[in-house]
């Protein structure tokens, strides 16, 4: 019955991933006389933690009631009041966390706090890996300021992402591309290379809905099977329907001197391009159409050299802006400078049973002489996806929080 509660309201924290950052996507689900009372999910950064959510939702139903939260409540002021004061002012009896906060000026605090009011603090440590799973970016995003970045690129089973003339649609099936719009409503930012950018004219944006009938009751009606270790953010962004979608913001690494001002990524005003302030004054000197728009798009100037500098002046920037969780969506030589700048945190590779017998990597960054030197990913999972193979893994093995 408790796993079934806070499974619930871990199915809330995602479903509210991509649109709380840089707060942790956060579900709360109060219980009173073993039915659900209310449930709630964390607004937009500034606006109220799932716990006051659910707990203004139940009401006078909160007295003496269980409050199964999907992170430690916290116990400081930020944008908002402490979540463990709005929980012991409405008296409920005992809350069930399955992970600390990582946050340091939270962590083991908000469950101390709760503790010395009398309110009954179970940890649900069995639930902890689901937890800290949905939680992975705000963890490096509060503890390096930096966002988490996950690398994703569609491959063919001979390890290319598109032929050798630059040809790469569609290598993976519908399905598979669905999935990858999925996967983009949960991030804050998605970005692309600026050959990838001038080559496939990308949108960039969440259309689950172009995906037809047959893909959406496939993703409502099946339930994913992983082959190892079940992860769980893979498993629910491949099942059943999605809500609450929102389009990331687009970035695109690179200005193309004669750059196309009707593009998809420009269709409105949710995009950025990054490009080193050297390149700009050239390009501009060059190109007479790009000196007059110039002014018109919105461009971040970088004052470093080599890409891989570029890659981590990128990361800060976005976190600068609240990103916490990116998405590389290719090519090839982008996720490469971010590999080398040691920016990864998560691969998902979608291998289709496709050979193109030579064409362009996955990833060209600078490379490891010895397999002994090659990244070993963590917590690896294999989902099969119809005819394709979704293959996922981590640069850090999840890590449970203890006081
Ligand atoms: N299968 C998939 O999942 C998938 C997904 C997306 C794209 N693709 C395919 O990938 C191909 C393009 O890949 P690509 O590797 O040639 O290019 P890319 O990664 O899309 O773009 C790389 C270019 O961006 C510029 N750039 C500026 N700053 C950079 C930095 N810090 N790091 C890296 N690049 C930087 C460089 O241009 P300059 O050298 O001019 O400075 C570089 O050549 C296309 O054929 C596309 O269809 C496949």
């Amino acid at each position: 019955m408790h796993a079934k509660h806070m499974e619930a309201a871990l199915k809330i924290a995602f479903d509210r991933m991509g649109a709380t950052s840089p707060n942790p996507p956060v579900g709360a689900v109060i219980v009173r006389n073993g039915s659900v009372v209310a449930t709630g999910g964390t607004g937009p950064c500034g606006s109220d933690h799932a716990e006051v959510v659910a707990l203004s939702r139940a009401g006078g139903e909160c007295a003496g009631a269980d409050m199964y939260v999907s992170l430690e409540p916290c116990s400081h002021y930020g944008r908002t009041p402490p979540c463990t004061e709005a929980i012991k002012r409405a008296g409920i009896a005992r809350v069930f966390v399955p992970a600390l906060d990582p946050n340091p000026i939270v962590s083991g605090r908000g469950i101390a706090d709760l503790s010395r009011a009398g309110i009954d603090v179970v940890l649900m440590e069995e639930m902890a890996e689901y937890a800290i799973e949905l939680i992975r970016p705000f963890k490096k995003y509060i503890l390096r300021h930096r966002p988490f970045i996950v690398s994703k690129s569609a491959v063919t089973l001979d390890g290319r992402i598109a032929t050798k003339t630059g040809d790469s649609r569609w290598i993976s099936s519908e399905y598979s591309r669905c999935l990858a719009h999925r996967l983009r409503a949960k991030v804050d930012a998605v970005m692309i290379g600026k050959n990838t950018f001038a080559r496939d004219n990308p949108a960039l944006n969440v259309r689950l809905s172009s995906f037809g009938d047959e893909v959406s009751r496939f993703f409502r009606e099946t339930a994913p099977k992983m082959i190892g270790r079940e992860n769980f953010f893979l498993k629910l962004l491949a099942s059943g329907d999605m809500t609450a979608l929102h389009d990331p913001l687009r970035v695109v690494v690179g200005l193309p001197g004669d750059i196309d001002m009707t593009s998809n990524v420009m269709a409105d005003g949710n995009y950025l391009f990054f490009e080193r302030s050297e390149i700009v004054d050239r390009l501009v000197r060059e190109h007479r159409p790009l000196a007059r728009a110039i002014g018109g798009i919105n461009l971040h100037r970088i004052d470093t050299v080599s890409p891989d500098e570029e890659a981590r002046a990128i990361s800060e920037e976005l976190a600068r802006r609240g990103i916490m969780f990116a998405m590389l969506e290719g090519g090839g030589r982008l996720a490469g400078s971010f590999l080398d700048a040691g920016e990864i945190d998560q691969f998902i590779y979608v291998i289709a049973p496709k050979i193109a017998g030579n064409g362009l990597p996955p990833l060209a960054g600078s490379g490891v002489d010895a397999i002994a030197d090659a990244m070993a990913l963590k917590d690896v999972s294999v989902m099969p996806l119809k005819e394709d193979i979704v293959y996922t893994g981590y640069r850090e093995q999840y890590h449970f929080e203890t006081m």
